[in-house]
């Protein structure tokens, strides 16, 4: 990640709720930690009197003083100075490089305005990265050993207060965004205050008062509840201990899982929707483009003018290559976008060399060649979006 000699780069990843500064180390990406000792840190930013307040002091504080209080994109400028004080402190020394990442759904004003935020702290933003690249990346997904060709990635990314799907395919190490959808004011924040309502209505059947109108004692259940949630990630049920919550009186009590997942159905179940419909309009393109490249190719040689130039046998393999392709669409139905991929890639490399071959043997009275004006008919197409067929390099 170094620049030109100019010493390591810092990433900044800025989310509405938390944010999150790693450095290049001891040859791989060491979050940094805050001096709470959390890798991430409230994207909150308060002023009181005399002091100004970052990160988890903010946060805290945020029912006592929330006028003061900045969050979410306004403090976006402010915090990547924050963040990067951060780590400048952590590493003691000059940092100035830093590659920011952004959602991938950021035109370019928004990447130019993260950019200048960056400048305003005192940055060089070397490169603003689209976070689901960022998230691929960090699984190594553009190094494994299984990627040959091209390779669909759908990145799920669940946030504390917004919600993004994004389709990424990736090709020789080049990333590139297909699709992204989701629900800008969707998020964790969501499932806390399901609980916090949740619990604010048991408070009032256990101890016949409310305690929506104070502030504190709200603030204090959403930690508890935040904090309740994690913990349901991972077991069955948990516990609520909450001393002197409202009026001198304490809160104990449990939730289930079971029950937190119950209070949030129909969040959890608007998560699922945008990633079935991306991996499904997926599917359903890498299916077509299959049944649409077999059977134009089909016709192709069919056709007289081109099938009786065909040598016989390179005609017979293609007849079996297509019936094949055919035969395993009928069965495979259910199949998986890349499975459908990696047959019609089977398909194109036996077909397109024998057809290049054949207009190669023709010379000019086939026309300019493959893709030529007025062949158009002739050339089966991958899919529906008119591109030519993909001609393999013949030797
Ligand atoms: N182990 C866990 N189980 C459940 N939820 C968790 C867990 N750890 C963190 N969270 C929740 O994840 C959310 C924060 O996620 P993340 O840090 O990705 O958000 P962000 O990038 O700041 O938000 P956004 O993407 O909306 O800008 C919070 O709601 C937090 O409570
Ligand atoms: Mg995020």
């Amino acid at each position: 990640m170094a620049g030109k000699g100019e010493g390591p780069a810092i990433g900044i990843d800025l989310g509405t709720t938390y944010s999150c500064v790693g450095v290049w180390q001891h040859d791989r990406v060491e979050i940094i930690a805050n001096d709470q000792g959390n890798r991430t840190t409230p994207s909150y930013v308060a002023f009181t009197d005399t002091e100004r307040l970052i990160g988890d002091a903010a946060k805290n504080q945020v029912a006592m003083n929330p006028i003061n209080t900045v969050f979410g994109e306004n403090c976006f400028s402010i915090c990547i100075s924050v963040v990067s004080d951060l780590d400048l402190a952590y590493l003691g020394s000059t940092i100035k490089n830093a590659v920011v990442t952004v959602p991938a759904y950021f035109n370019d004003s928004q990447r130019q305005a993260t950019k200048d935020a960056g400048v305003i702290a005192g940055l060089n933003v070397m490169r603003i990265i689209n976070e689901p690249t960022a998230a691929a990346i960090a699984y190594g997904l553009d190094k494994k050993a299984t990627s040959v060709g091209e390779k669909n990635v759908l990145i799920f990314d669940l946030g504390g207060g917004t919600f993004d799907v994004s389709l990424l395919t990736i090709e020789e190490g080049i990333f590139e965004v297909k699709a992204t959808a989701g629900d800008t004011h969707l998020g964790g924040e969501d499932f806390d205050n399901r609980m916090v309502n949740h619990f604010v209505q048991e408070f009032k059947r256990k101890h016949k008062k409310d305690i929506s109108g104070n502030p504190r004692a709200l603030r204090r259940l959403r930690t508890s509840c935040e904090r309740a949630k994690r913990t349901l990630s991972s077991t069955a049920q948990t516990t609520i201990e909450i001393d002197s919550l409202y009026e001198g009186i304490d809160f104990y009590t449990t939730i289930t899982r079971a029950r937190f997942e119950e209070l949030n159905m129909d969040l959890f179940r608007k998560c699922m929707e945008p990633s079935e419909d991306e991996e499904h309009k997926k599917k359903v393109e890498s299916k077509n483009a299959l049944e649409n490249y077999a059977y134009n190719m089909r016709n192709t040689i069919k056709d007289e003018k081109i099938g009786s130039k065909l040598d016989p046998a390179d005609k017979k393999k293609i007849e079996d290559a297509i019936d094949g392709a055919i035969n395993w669409l009928d069965s495979n139905q259910l199949a998986e976008a890349d499975e459908f991929d990696d047959k019609m890639k089977e398909l194109e490399s036996i077909c397109n060399p024998i057809i290049a071959k054949m207009y190669q043997g023709a010379g000019g009275d086939m026309g300019a060649g493959m893709g030529g004006a007025g062949m158009d008919e002739d050339i089966p197409s991958a899919g529906g979006s008119g591109a030519g067929p993909k001609i393999e390099e013949v030797d």
